[in-house]
């Protein structure tokens, strides 16, 4: 199936209250599990999250990971308001520093970060070589990369019978995002050419039925 491209920024209001309403615990955290397995190491510094939308992966690996500094960049300020709002409650604005900002092109320091992370960004970027030349930008030297994102079905039948098996009962506004990100995601095949061209030691494989992982470590 040909990829078909949907907005990058989720900036209608309903649409990003839909998002911030459902439950994503179990992929989340199941991100900050395996970020957490796959960099034992890792228990201070600095992390960018690219893509926050409404901010419940930064604020569980803050909770999870008490020395880690996150900041987190999400382009729709409707989004943005969501994240703001739950870091607030979680009392942690300390900690999860928020940005509203469009990727590529983000007004931060190069070779500035200890780690950066994504889940769910790549999809809705028309040309994917800009974020990777921009995690290549951001991240310090040995910086740890961990992306990760939904991989495109073989057919919009396939996608429609993903959406009614993970989120048969969730807001009609989700399930229909949830399948246009789907026929717009990118194939494991893709990614690793997008990767050939940037940072060819990242390696991506299949994590579940539905996601692929980019992850390594910068030069
Ligand atoms: C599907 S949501 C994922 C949110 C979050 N990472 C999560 O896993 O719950 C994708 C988010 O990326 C944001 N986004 C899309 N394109 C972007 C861009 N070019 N720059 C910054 N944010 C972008 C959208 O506004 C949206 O909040």
């Amino acid at each position: 199936m040909e990829r078909v491209l949907e907005p990058d920024l989720m900036e209608d209001p309903a649409q990003a209250l839909a998002y911030a309403r459902a439950d994503f615990a179990e992929v989340n955290q199941g991100f900050v599990d395996r970020f957490r397995a796959m960099f034992p190491e890792l228990s201070t510094g600095s992390v960018l999250d690219l893509g926050c939308g409404p901010a419940d992966i930064p604020i569980r690996l803050v909770r999870a990971l008490l020395g880690l500094q996150i900041t987190a960049v999400d382009g729709s300020a409707a989004m943005l308001a969501h994240a703001r709002k739950a870091v607030t409650e979680a009392g942690l604005t300390d900690r999860i520093r928020l940005l509203c900002a469009r990727v590529p092109g983000l007004a931060l320091p190069p070779r500035s970060f200890d780690a950066i992370v994504s889940n769910s960004l790549l999809h809705h970027l028309e040309d994917p070589h800009p974020f990777w030349q921009e995690v290549q930008r951001l991240g310090g030297p040995g910086a740890r990369v961990f992306v990760m994102d939904l991989f495109r079905p073989d057919s919009p039948e396939g996608a429609r019978e993903i959406v009614e098996t993970a989120a048969a009962n969730e807001d009609p506004l989700l399930k229909r995002d949830f399948f246009s990100s789907l026929l717009a995601s990118w194939t494991v095949a893709e990614v690793r050419s997008q990767l050939a061209l940037t940072l060819p030691h990242l390696d991506c494989r299949v994590v579940s039925e539905r996601h692929w992982l980019v992850s390594g470590r910068l030069p």
